[in-house]
């Protein structure tokens, strides 16, 4: 009987000579979870990382296939090798393309959701009358660089502000409209935010400022292989998202898709010809970068079309649940984040501030969550991914509850 990993590698050469090579199957049984979770290298020394939302990890399969490459790439000459894997990496586009409902020609990969939004956003020719909107809940990065445009252009900043915990989906598109005015020239759109983990409602907001005629720069760095999406279906102007996090791609890989129509608008800090003025292809232009990134991205692929994304975002939500909903009783635990609104990732605070729990955790436990300041308040997001399990949740369970005396 082969083994898994010559099944995955039959996989990814089943993968360059069939470009319409379908997924496996849906996993839905329970042996399945324990089997992809022994996939990974994190299981060894009990070490259990909640923090997938900062940083995915490698699978055994593809961090063994990325040690090749790198060999490869070393053993001989590396524009030798990436020349060689030209075929293969224009194949991984179309299929990450298709995941997403549009077309190779239209995306182009940078090094990670920071690299996607800054081409977008200094690559942009708005003038000195225009405004950009933003909201407290976005990331502050990608803030940060409207901020510097804004000072360098002489642009306005409208910041509106999200109570995420209590606002509904109405509420949120209307904060966004109201915020619209004649000169309003782009929108920033956080899809899933980085603190409380929010999916929050892009559909409604896209189409709505579309009806201004307001562009929008939707920052997915948290949704692509984490919840069932399609830029088809959205119809953002400019979508960037990190396939190192939940999709488990190696460390400064990420997307960025430009809607047709925009291209040509764009003026990219990137040495481009004219007659790549039109097209995605002056994106293209990165010179000399990590290339085992790309070419491995066959693998990654292979690897994540074991579960479907619907299985997937299933598989997420259920693991996050457990831990939100055990803790949810406990006098001493805040909830950040509204039940219907998370999938893989959610918050809480403690009613004792002075506790570390992040600390404790790691410490104590080996157990390893994000801990963000938000107004002197700390904030604990903790991220799951396939890597863990129901044991994973539980652990965590007990652990806070002895932290917090329960
Ligand atoms: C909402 C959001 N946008 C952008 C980023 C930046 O992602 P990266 O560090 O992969 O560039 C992050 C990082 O966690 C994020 O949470």
């Amino acid at each position: 009987m082969s083994s898994r990993r010559d099944f995955i590698s039959q996989l990814s050469i089943l993968s360059l000579t069939n470009p319409n090579y379908n997924p496996i199957s849906v996993v839905s049984n329970s042996n399945k979870w324990t089997e992809l979770k022994s996939q990974y290298l994190s299981n060894r020394e009990g070490f259990v990382n909640m923090n997938i939302g900062s940083a995915g990890i490698l699978s055994r399969p593809i961090y063994k296939k990325y040690c090749e490459h790198i060999m490869a790439l070393n053993a001989y000459a590396p524009y030798e090798i990436y020349q060689k894997s030209e075929k293969e990496i224009a194949q991984s586009y179309i299929r990450l393309a298709n995941s997403l409902g549009i077309k190779a020609d239209d995306i182009t990969l940078v090094e990670n959701s920071t690299a996607g939004l800054n081409r977008i956003i200094w690559g942009l020719p708005i003038d000195n009358r225009k405004e950009i909107i933003c909201a407290n809940i976005d990331y502050p990065y990608a803030t940060q660089s409207i901020i510097n445009k804004a000072n360098q252009d002489s642009l306005k900043i409208k910041k509106i502000n999200l109570d995420l915990s209590i606002m509904s989906d109405t509420e949120i598109v209307q904060s966004y409209e109201r915020a619209i005015n004649k000169n309003t020239s782009l929108l920033l759109l956080t899809y899933i935010t980085h603190i409380e983990g929010h999916i929050m409602p892009v559909k409604k907001i896209i189409e709505m400022a579309h009806g201004y005629g307001v562009a929008v720069l939707l920052d997915a760095a948290h949704a692509y292989a984490h919840i069932e999406h399609s830029i088809a279906d959205l119809n953002p102007d400019y979508y960037v998202t990190s396939l190192h996090k939940w999709m488990g791609a190696p460390l400064g890989t990420g997307l960025l898709y430009v809607n047709p129509h925009r291209i040509h608008q764009l003026l990219p800090h990137s040495p481009y010809s004219r007659q790549e003025q039109g097209t995605i292809h002056k994106l293209h232009a990165k010179g000399t970068r990590a290339f085992q990134n790309e070419i491995i991205l066959s693998t990654v692929l292979d690897f994540n079309s074991q579960v479907d994304i619907a299985a997937r975002e299933n598989r997420l939500k259920a693991l996050t649940s457990i831990w939100y909903d055990s803790l949810s009783d406990h006098k001493g635990v805040k909830k950040i984040t509204q039940a219907d609104k998370y999938c893989g990732m959610a918050s809480i605070s403690l009613e004792n501030n002075k506790i570390n729990l992040d600390k404790e955790l790691i410490d104590k436990y080996n157990i390893h969550i994000k801990k963000i300041n938000r107004q002197g308040k700390k904030i604990y997001r903790i991220s799951s991914g396939l890597h863990l399990d129901e044991s994973d949740m539980n652990k965590f369970v007990n652990a806070v509850n002895t932290i917090i005396g329960c």
